[in-house]
């Protein structure tokens, strides 16, 4: 239907005769001409048609905003001082000869061009969303990335391998989707958190390097950076250590990054041990573009009256910590105010800070509604252990050494953004080392820090029984401006060690063989030593195009409560299916609700 796309034309096109299909963007009547913006996947172009050609110049009239068009024409130059820079074929236009209505439109829902419509609105109506330029780049990055990544894998041996959809539970951490079997009356499929066993069965089925890009589905609280079914780039490896692996995988982000952004990024990405991490960032994904740091000042605080700071102080659970503000001196009292108010979100009771004026004078050139609980010795440690400068402001953190993390940690990446100190563009590193459980306070038992399935370091094996708190797992994470891209680890390969892990896990004996049966017999017939990491596709894209949620590079993503505005879903369904199903429903679904 067509000879070229709009957005390719350009004076290389002079006095051609082009067949262009499209949609109307914009139509203006001009004393007698009318312009038509036609766009297609590749841009638009200005056509012009004027009454000479009488019914071409009819049909024009009839143009609304969305029709489909097909335009015969003859490119010619825009007449001097009616260029248009900020478009690429701005320096050209479409004579146009022959117009057809190829199909009309209602009035669109929204105009393309406006940037107010609301997420919702955009997402009932996501097939006019994504004629958007904003849209079709993203979608189109998040193609290039895809195949970037397929290039790579495919160059380096990697199969790709295909795996159910469904199928049984595999544990990543979330709820379960579940399916109910027609054909078995009371039971269930889980829709896959993750392909993890699969993967693992395939090293063991001899695959040796397996990829796949996946859809995942977790029910889980979402967030921008959240869905409950999202895409994975999954891979797993045989006799590969830890360190293959994270070589192998960071050069693929750089080499996706240098082809597709142009952009370089460290070679190699440095690592960092979670203590660590979680020491001077308060967060396991920390976001090395924010140049500060949390300092503890636990040690400083346990004699202190304040018993904010001595509390927590003297807690074996508990953390004090100050971050420093560079000229943070200058925040108000509101600002303060409204940062207490973030930090709140994260469970912290307050916001302590220490105004620095005029370092030099000692007490009398600090300014802080808790200077009168600190002695001067204590104050000049907290001063000089956080490098304070005359100008600068000190926050303080008090609590269980959680809650400091996650408070204290959001406030230095907020900070960040807020005054405008984030240093360089891409900071890429891995987070290593990490702790094989964290005790669950709530269920009073151990969990997996990653999955179940992930070894303990060689070293730390009888730290299992010994001391599990204290036993490191072979694990890294693959972190990005603070967002966690891919994690993975080395497997557990011996089905021993993988009844302890359960074990400890709580889960018992029976459990392990009904629900995980198969990978334990598996695990009995030559399993090789394997490894491997998920990437999250959806959060890689958004970073490399800028967006700020994830659902800008998804073609049909859900909304926060998990529903597709689009198409309804999830919706009732007739009592004939639930019968099929053999499912009754407690009670009958509220009309209307979502
Ligand atoms: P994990 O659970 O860490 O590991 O997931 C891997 C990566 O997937 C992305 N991700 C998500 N993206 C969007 N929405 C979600 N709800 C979501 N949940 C996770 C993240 C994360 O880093 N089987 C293991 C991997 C392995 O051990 O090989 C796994 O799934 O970017
Ligand atoms: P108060 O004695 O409650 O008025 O608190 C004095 C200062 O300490 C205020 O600036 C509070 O914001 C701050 N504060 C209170 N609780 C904490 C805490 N857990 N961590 C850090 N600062 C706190």
């Amino acid at each position: 239907m067509r000879t070229h796309y709009c957005g390719e034309l350009n004076t290389g096109h002079l006095d051609q005769e082009v067949t262009l299909v499209g949609w109307a963007h914009r139509r203006r009547d001009h004393g007698g001409v009318i312009f038509v913006d036609l766009r297609d996947r590749e841009g638009r172009v200005q056509v012009v048609f004027d009454p000479d050609t009488e019914q071409t110049f009819a049909t024009a009239e009839r143009v609304r905003s969305e029709f489909v068009l097909q335009v015969v024409g003859r490119v010619r130059r825009r007449p001097e001082g009616t260029e248009n820079p900020d478009l690429p074929t701005g320096e050209v236009e479409v004579l146009g000869k022959q117009l057809t209505i190829v199909n009309a439109a209602e009035t669109p829902p929204f105009h393309l061009d406006d940037d107010t419509v609301s997420e919702e609105h955009r997402l009932r109506y996501r097939y006019v969303d994504l004629r958007r330029p904003e849209m079709l780049d993203r979608i189109r990055l998040r193609s290039t990335v895809t195949r970037e990544l397929r290039y790579f894998l495919d160059n380096n041996g990697f199969l790709d391998i295909e795996t159910p959809i469904l199928t049984r539970a595999t544990p990543e951490g979330a709820r379960d989707y579940l399916v109910p079997s027609r054909t078995h009356p009371g039971e269930f499929f889980a829709l896959p958190q993750s392909p993890q066993l699969f993967k693992q069965l395939l090293m063991i089925g001899g695959m040796d390097r397996y990829y796949q890009i996946v859809r995942c589905f977790r029910d889980e609280d979402l967030r921008a950076d959240r869905q409950p079914e999202f895409t994975q780039l999954d891979i797993e490896t045989s006799f590969m250590d830890e360190n293959a692996i994270m070589t192998l995988m960071e050069s693929m982000i750089r080499g996706v990054f240098d082809k597709v952004l142009g952009v370089k990024l460290d070679d190699p990405f440095p690592r960092m041990t979670y203590q660590e991490a979680m020491q001077r960032f308060g967060s396991d994904r920390p976001d090395l573009r924010v140049p500060l740091e949390l300092v503890d000042v636990a040690d400083l605080m346990q004699g202190v009256e304040f018993k904010v700071f001595s509390g927590p102080a003297r807690d074996p659970d508990g953390r004090v910590a100050a971050l420093r503000l560079p000229a943070g001196g200058q925040l108000t009292r509101k600002e303060i105010d409204e940062y207490t108010g973030f930090v709140a979100i994260y469970g912290a009771k307050g916001l302590a800070y220490i105004k620095v004026n005029e370092l030099a004078k000692g007490r009398e050139g600090l300014q802080s509604p808790i200077l009168k609980f600190l002695p001067d010795e204590v104050i000049d440690a907290i001063m000089q252990r956080t490098g304070a400068e005359d100008g600068d402001l000190v926050f303080f953190g008090a609590d269980k050494a959680s809650v400091v993390n996650e408070a204290l940690g959001a406030l230095r990446v907020k900070l960040g953004e807020d005054r405008g100190v984030m240093v360089g563009e891409w900071k890429p590193l891995w987070v290593v080392d990490f702790p094989m459980f964290e005790w669950d306070d709530d269920n009073d038992r151990w969990m997996s820090l990653h999955h179940p399935f992930t070894s303990p370091k060689e070293e730390h094996l009888e730290l299992l029984d010994s001391d599990p708190g204290a036993c490191h797992s072979r694990a890294y994470d693959m972190v990005l401006n603070g967002t966690e891209l891919g994690g993975g680890s080395m497997r557990i390969f011996r089905s021993e060690i993988q009844r302890r892990v359960f074990e400890l896990l709580g889960i018992s004996d029976e459990e392990a063989e009904d629900k995980f049966g198969f990978l334990l017999t598996a695990l009995r017939y030559g399993c090789p030593p394997h490894g491997g990491l998920a990437f999250g596709l959806d959060r890689l894209v958004m970073l490399m195009s800028g967006a700020a949620s994830i659902r800008e590079v998804m073609a049909f993503p859900k909304t926060q409560t998990a529903s597709c505005l689009l198409t309804s879903a999830p919706s009732a369904v007739s009592d004939a299916q639930l019968a099929e199903l053999n499912i009754r429903l407690r009670k009958p679904p509220e009309k209307g609700g979502s």
